[in-house]
């Protein structure tokens, strides 16, 4: 693979996390995007505009696919799908996790991903078919092969209907089958680097957007986990509901969640 695409991607990352970086420390600057649940700070559009020149100064033909703007469509058959800041409701209420998530798909395909945490100085990195790293170091899912030895991770979109009720009716079978515990950290790209690296061992959540997932995919995958939609069929870029794991309890976090959906 071309090295400028790592190059290009780290250097994007890591001007983000700056700006995340200057923004948590000063003035986050917040109002509502969508809906009163749904926020937007300066801090998620400076980050976009830097990410997105420094791809457009290497790549001028790639696509871009981001949360906060629209691009014109190339011919070209990259796309960077970029989330430049993943967890903006932690951020602006002075939670410090975070990140800024970058992925290269290629025809669909994704061969690339970053997500820097900035506030822990954690860069996850992974490339196809060349393992998942930590700073650096190769990173493994986690071991347990049961959900009684799981920590799980979850998340809830900004939805207060039938899909939060099904959320919430998942979780209390999931302490049910005596999992170790539960977390919502709020910025799903690091969930599934938690997943990736054995800090937890599966996730669950409905109606993420690719740029919540596109990265962590790969992490997962190269890590040696398994990351599906909620039948456990391949996770399209226009999927929605994401089930991740260490690949041994996937099945049981399938069977839980499609038993309380309607
Ligand atoms: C959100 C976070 C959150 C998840 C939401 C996402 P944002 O992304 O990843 O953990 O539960 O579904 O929309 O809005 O902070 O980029
Ligand atoms: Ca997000
Ligand atoms: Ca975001």
């Amino acid at each position: 693979m071309n090295p400028e695409f790592k190059n290009t991607a780290l250097a994007a990352a890591k001007q983000a996390g700056r700006i995340h970086k200057k923004y948590f420390e000063g003035e986050t600057q917040t109002r509502e995007k969508s809906s009163s649940f749904d926020l937007i700070t300066v801090a998620d559009l400076e980050a976009e505009k830097a990410v997105v020149k420094t791809i457009k100064k290497s790549f001028p033909t790639h696509n871009i696919l981001a949360e906060e703007g629209s691009y014109q469509k190339t011919k070209s058959s990259y796309c960077w799908i970029i989330d430049p800041l993943d967890g903006t409701n932690n951020f602006s209420f002075g939670i410090p996790i975070f990140c800024v998530s970058i992925a290269l798909a290629k025809n669909n395909q994704i061969v690339l991903g970053v997500i820097y945490d900035p506030m822990r100085e954690e860069l996850f990195f992974a490339e196809k078919g060349k393992g998942a790293y930590l700073n650096g170091k190769p990173i493994r899912v986690a071991d347990a092969a049961s959900l009684d030895k799981s920590l799980l991770i979850t998340g809830f979109y900004y939805d207060r209907g039938q899909n939060m009720l099904n959320n919430l009716e998942a979780i209390k079978v999931f302490f049910q089958e005596k999992i170790i515990g539960l977390r919502r950290l709020g910025a799903a790209a690091l969930d599934l680097c938690y997943i990736a690296c054995g800090r937890a061992t599966g996730f669950w959540e409905f109606n993420l957007s690719p740029w919540d997932f596109a990265a962590g995919k790969l992490l997962i995958e190269e890590a040696g986990g398994k990351i599906s939609g909620r039948k456990g069929e391949e996770l399209g870029l226009e999927n929605s509901y994401v089930i991740a794991s260490n690949g041994k309890i996937h099945q049981e976090i399938i069977r839980v969640v499609n038993k309380v959906s309607r």
